[in-house]
């Protein structure tokens, strides 16, 4: 697109380019140029000008634009087509309308804010304005679809060790996928699929992130549980740069995960997990268990030792870590 060149030049120059030097290398007319400066402005872009020593680069705007998330991508498949939208209902009900139209594997839809955000047990999910991100990926693997809920592990690993390598903030992972800090979640993913009896046609893995709200950006009720990037840190944190090191990370793990299974993250799961070795609650459709976190299976379930010491698998569930109360 013009308007991509426009910035390549002027971002590669890093000082003043002519309009006349633009239009040559752009091989278009100066008006053309001055026309697509505008309309990067109006994106808020901050490009500064005078007739006398041309235009400056000074900055892209604070929005989840495709331009800026692609420049941390490494060449890989994923974010190679992202569609950013202003808004929309749900990034995770768009994407799955564009996988059932056969948009590929590595597919984002990427919003500035969701009207009807989804989230796990047809909750729904607060996303505000220019906040945070709220992204979902199309996904084709080759599994069945009782493997699914690996990919959601795999994916909470690969989110918590982007969230670190962004803003060496260490989130922990409360089974089966939720990122928290200091017990508030950050970050929450909804993986939705589509799958005939033995094989998944496509997936969406949906990931909502809280970056740059302030505890009065969350809803009253939400203030006690949920908490952004911003509130941990206490500095804003560059979301275009979030999202593209995220794609790049969640391309390495799941083709890892695809090669070797689940093992391939295990690891990065452990690090970051603070479920295992505690007594927790696991609240399952229309009843509760209550015992101790004793490990992962091969499959990625939990495996809770009840108070009787039988060991139960979990395979979905909420967890309710019980503070203050050691696993024994
Ligand atoms: C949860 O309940 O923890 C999962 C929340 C998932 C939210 C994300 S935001 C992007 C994507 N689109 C949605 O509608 N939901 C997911």
């Amino acid at each position: 697109m013009e308007r991509d060149r426009i910035l390549d030049l002027l971002e590669e120059a890093g000082t003043h380019v002519s309009g006349e030097q633009l239009s040559r290398g752009l091989g278009v007319s100066r008006s053309a140029v001055w026309k697509q400066i505008r309309s990067l402005r109006e994106l808020g872009y901050r490009i500064s000008g005078s007739p006398r020593s041309g235009y400056l680069y000074e900055g892209a705007p604070d929005l989840l634009l495709p331009r800026e998330i692609r420049k941390h991508l490494q060449g890989g498949t994923f974010g190679r087509e992202i569609i950013h939208l202003s808004t929309t209902a749900s990034t995770n009900q768009t994407a799955l309308e564009l996988a059932r139209q056969g948009y590929p594997e590595g597919t984002v839809v990427v919003a500035e804010e969701q009207t009807a955000g989804r989230g796990r047990w047809q909750r729904s999910w607060h996303s505000p304005a220019g906040c945070g991100i709220w992204l979902s990926l199309i996904l084709r693997p080759p599994l069945a679809p009782v493997e699914v809920p690996q990919i959601t592990l795999v994916v909470g690993a690969s989110c918590a060790r982007a969230i670190e390598a962004v803003t060496g903030l260490r989130p922990g992972i409360k089974w089966p996928n939720d990122l928290v800090w200091e017990g508030k979640k950050l970050c929450g993913i909804l993986v939705e699929m589509e799958a005939a009896t033995e094989q998944v046609k496509h997936l969406v893995a949906g990931i909502g992130i809280n970056v740059n709200q302030e505890e009065e950006d969350f809803p009253p009720e939400l203030r006690e549980t949920a908490a952004s990037l911003r509130m941990a840190l206490g500095c804003r944190v560059e979301r275009a740069l979030l999202a593209g090191i995220l794609l790049a990370t969640l391309e390495q793990d799941y083709r890892e995960f695809l090669c070797r299974g689940l093992d391939s993250s295990r690891e990065t799961w452990l690090a970051y997990q603070i479920t295992l070795g505690h007594r927790v609650r696991v609240q399952l459709r229309g009843r509760e268990l209550t015992g101790e976190a004793t490990g992962l299976d091969a499959g990625g379930n939990l495996i809770l030792r009840l108070d009787d010491g039988t060991l139960q698998k979990v395979s979905s569930g909420e967890i309710i870590l019980c503070r203050g109360v050691p696993a024994s």
